[in-house]
């Protein structure tokens, strides 16, 4: 199996615990994808697990033995279960199935699985897949729920046809999706890690929409998904950096090792962004919404109110890319922004960049199919005052880690 150079796992040990349910035999195409991403596996099988697929065929993809017992005197002198906990520097639970959510939410230790998760300090991933009853339970539901306090992060389940003809949310999601979710989701560089390239600096970034309120029901908003300011906020936070990330309403799992500003409109946005600063870098990768209402409505605005047709009085809400780029002098090394466009793209971005006064902007082009708001990859142009970069559809974690490397060039000054 080829391993590439570098990947968006690259160099990350983990420790993928397979749970027992139908969906145990799409965990060896994860363990596949997880190599494919640059990561070194082990595999931790339950013994329901092991009813659906053999340790063997998880060893021949891994590499490695699949450990299935705490009562195996050959595996534990080869490496100790609590030994195989400290190896891991996360833990990825697929499939995740009902009985499993809940021994991991209370704490149990009464066979291998359990005891490796209890076991280590690393982050935990889960990654349900259950009949669709079992998973809306409201058992599941607080046991879940009591997961995620704990910072667990939670991938999936898809929504879907599941096992014996039924359909319904609870089928594991695809192992390449699971890749990008556990990718957007940083782990703290170890000790050992040589300095990142953003090492000792402050970066800003702000992502994902914002919603103007009309009245306590309607809202105007974009189709951001916020994927790509929380991939370069996850990849800053891994070079190094401090890093606020002031997020518009979305629904992604916070970076480890990223201080989270939670805001709603553009002008929440604003304050939010200025608070956060000194900082040496922003990187504007929100899709601000350019209006906002003239008036909010307390009440909820009647139909008798328009007729046939209702005008909504609309104002400009604050250009915050262009107020932070006129504030250089306060400490910021570096002002990039994003540019959203449907045609004539370099045009738009260059003169964006001037007009905003920027360092660098990123161009990328929008509604059309696989790139763009809702989608997991991305195609996009960098431009800088005297030079460009084109960085071909790649997923927009690889995205976002390419970005910040041109950043960091950027910031030395050696890219032209
Ligand atoms: N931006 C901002 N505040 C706004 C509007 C946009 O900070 N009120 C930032 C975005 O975060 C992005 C950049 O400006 O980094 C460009 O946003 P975009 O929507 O592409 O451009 P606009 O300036 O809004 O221009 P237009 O909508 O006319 O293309």
């Amino acid at each position: 199996m080829s391993v590439p150079a570098s990947g968006p796992l690259q160099g990350q040990r983990i420790l993928l615990c397979v749970g027992g349910g139908i969906a145990a035999y799409k965990a060896l195409e994860l363990v596949r994808r997880l190599r494919d991403a640059g990561a070194a596996v082990q595999v931790a099988m339950t013994a329901g697990a092991q009813r659906f697929v053999t340790p063997l065929s998880f060893q021949a993809l891994s590499g490695h033995p699949a450990r299935t017992t705490l009562w195996d005197e050959g595996a534990e002198q080869a490496m100790g279960h609590l030994e195989l906990a400290r190896w891991a520097e996360r833990i990825v639970v697929a499939p995740a199935t009902a009985d499993l959510l809940a021994r991991l939410a209370h704490g149990q230790a009464d066979d291998l699985v359990t005891t490796l998760c209890l076991a280590s300090t690393a982050p935990l991933a889960v990654v349900p897949a259950m009949n669709h009853r079992m998973w809306q339970h409201p058992a599941t539901v607080a046991n879940v729920a009591l997961l995620r306090s704990r910072g667990v992060q939670v991938i999936g389940p898809d929504d879907g046809p599941l096992a014996e003809g039924e359909s319904g949310p609870g089928r594991l999601r695809e192992p390449d999706a699971i890749v990008v979710e556990l990718a957007a989701f940083a782990v703290p560089a170890t000790a050992t890690a040589p300095p990142g390239l953003l090492q000792g600096l402050k970066v800003v970034v702000s992502a994902g929409p914002t919603y103007e309120d009309l009245d306590p029901v309607r809202y105007l908003g974009n189709r951001s998904s916020g994927k790509m300011g929380f991939a370069v906020a996850a990849s800053a936070a891994r070079q190094g950096a401090q890093v606020v990330l002031v997020a518009g309403p979305v629904h992604l799992a916070t970076p480890p090792g990223v201080r989270r500003v939670d805001v709603r409109s553009a002008a929440q946005m604003r304050d939010a962004v200025a608070a956060a600063l000194p900082a040496d870098i922003y990187i504007g990768a929100a899709a601000v919404a350019d209006y906002t209402p003239r008036a909010y409505s307390p009440n909820k605005i009647k139909k008798t109110a328009g007729g046939q047709t209702l005008a909504v009085d609309l104002v400009r809400t604050p250009d915050i890319l262009s107020e932070i780029a006129d504030r250089h002098d306060a400490g910021l090394k570096l002002v990039v922004g994003f540019a959203a466009e449907t045609d004539n793209i370099a045009d738009y971005a260059r003169s964006k960049l001037v007009a905003k006064r920027l360092d660098l902007i990123v161009a990328n082009r929008v509604g059309v199919p696989g790139a763009g708001f809702e989608s997991d990859d991305n195609a996009m142009t960098a431009y800088w005052p005297g030079g460009e970069r084109d960085f071909p559809p790649a997923p927009k974690l690889r995205l976002a880690d390419d970005l910040v490397h041109l950043v960091a060039e950027r910031l030395r000054g050696d890219t032209r």
